[in-house]
């Protein structure tokens, strides 16, 4: 398969996560088609910070949105999957930050990556830290998280790059809890 074919099957699944997704996010979500053909501007900075509706995602499943141009995987881990996450030691990790768009200076732990103290949350920017493919989820790839097949990048159940070209784990942006059933990107 040829690498432009690699990209282009992974635009299709992309768009079927964000359809997916779309009745879930509230205002804001239904303009990002519109705000993606134009320049930055007073539009795009009206959806610096969107709300996601998070009350329909089970746990072991993942919703994924689009914020700032970007998909953002926001997963309800298994309790598996945390302890999977947990279990890792830093020295195991290529990459040793945690990249949270939160606190830059926090070492690659999974505490230090999922949104809440539990580990049930965890909201990623859907990005492959190579070459920008968007990665397949759900447990795919040899570590139990993410899958790049772009250029085979695994990432671990905290999107944690463990093999593959990537550099850097999958960025936390700047998110939080606003009331139980409700993240605000942003
Ligand atoms: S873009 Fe190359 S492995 Fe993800």
């Amino acid at each position: 398969m040829s690498h432009a074919e690699d990209h282009e099957g992974t635009r299709r699944d992309f768009l079927y996560y964000a359809t997916a997704g779309a009745g879930a996010v509230t205002a804001g979500a239904a303009i990002w088609p519109l705000v993606n053909q134009m320049n930055p501007s007073a539009d795009v900075q009206a959806l610096a910070s969107i709300r996601v509706d998070v009350s329909g995602v089970e746990p072991g499943t993942q919703l994924t949105v689009k914020w700032l141009g970007k998909p953002v995987f926001i997963r309800r881990r298994t309790e598996a999957e945390i302890e999977e996450a947990r279990a890792v030691e830093l020295s195991q990790l290529p990459d040793q930050n945690a990249q949270n768009r939160n606190d830059m200076s926090l070492d690659a732990s999974d505490q230090n990556r999922s949104l809440d103290e539990a580990g049930e949350w965890l909201v990623m920017i859907g990005v492959c830290t190579h070459l920008g493919c968007v990665p397949i989820g759900d447990g795919a790839g040899d570590f139990g998280g993410w899958f790049c097949p772009c250029h085979g990048s695994h990432y671990d159940s905290s999107g944690r790059i463990r093999r593959g070209p990537a550099p850097q784990n999958l960025w936390i942006p700047v998110a939080a809890f606003e009331d139980e059933t409700t993240i605000k990107l942003g």
